[in-house]
């Protein structure tokens, strides 16, 4: 008799429980899709996948989805536009390498591989990086054209969305170089 008691007594006391956990579930693949969405609408791939030659020009290579510049790609010295050009920035076929008045730049890999990608990254680095246009939230500043000042404006739960559907594609192994320095225009005396 005492233990049906606690039965009755437990059930209700469960229920939420159990609603709680489901629900959780629910907003946490909902939290990816938002990520997923807003990855594709703030066209992160243009930069940070690579492309590959298709019937129409190159189109973006989803076997390297989000994995940045192709380490296979070798840039060793910034684009030097013919003098009086009135083209100034460079860039690969890939759109993945960009050269300018800040130097070249790579775009970084977002796979969640632990060397080479956002492995090591936490969800506030992250939030960080995007809200203060500072390289892994505390260096340098990054570099253009990746335009961190727009995503800046997403709300936080945006940016966390996004970090946490980027934790979900396949691990890429890519080592992304450093930036190269500017090239300093040292002027000619007369
Ligand atoms: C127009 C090109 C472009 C677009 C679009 C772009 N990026 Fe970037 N991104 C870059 C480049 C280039 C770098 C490397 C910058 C540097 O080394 O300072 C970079 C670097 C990064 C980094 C590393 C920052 C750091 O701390 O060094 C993250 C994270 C990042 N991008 C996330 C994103 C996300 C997420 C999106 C879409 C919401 C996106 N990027 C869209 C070009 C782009």
């Amino acid at each position: 008799m005492r233990f049906r008691h606690h039965r009755i007594a437990l059930a209700p006391a469960f229920l939420p429980i159990a609603l709680a956990i489901t629900g959780c579930g629910q907003s946490a693949s909902r939290q990816v899709e938002r990520g997923r969405v807003l990855v594709i609408a703030a066209g992160c791939n243009d930069c940070h996948t690579t492309k590959k030659p298709g019937p129409k020009g190159p189109e973006p290579d989803m076997s390297k989805m989000l994995s940045g510049h192709p380490e296979e790609i070798k840039i060793t010295a910034p684009y030097q536009p013919a003098a009086g050009s009135p083209w100034t920035v460079g860039t690969t076929d890939g759109l993945t390498a960009w050269s300018g008045a800040w130097g070249v730049s790579f775009a970084a890999n977002l796979t969640p591989d632990q060397n080479t990608g956002l492995g090591i990254w936490t969800e506030g680095m992250f939030v960080k990086a995007l809200k203060t246009g500072k390289h892994m939230a505390t260096s340098r500043d990054i570099l253009p054209p990746m335009p961190w000042n727009w995503y800046a404006q997403l709300s936080e739960d945006d940016l966390k969305a996004i970090f946490v559907y980027l934790r979900t594609i396949p691990a890429i192994t890519n080592h992304v170089p450093d930036p190269l320095p500017p090239v300093v225009v040292v002027a000619s005396t007369p």
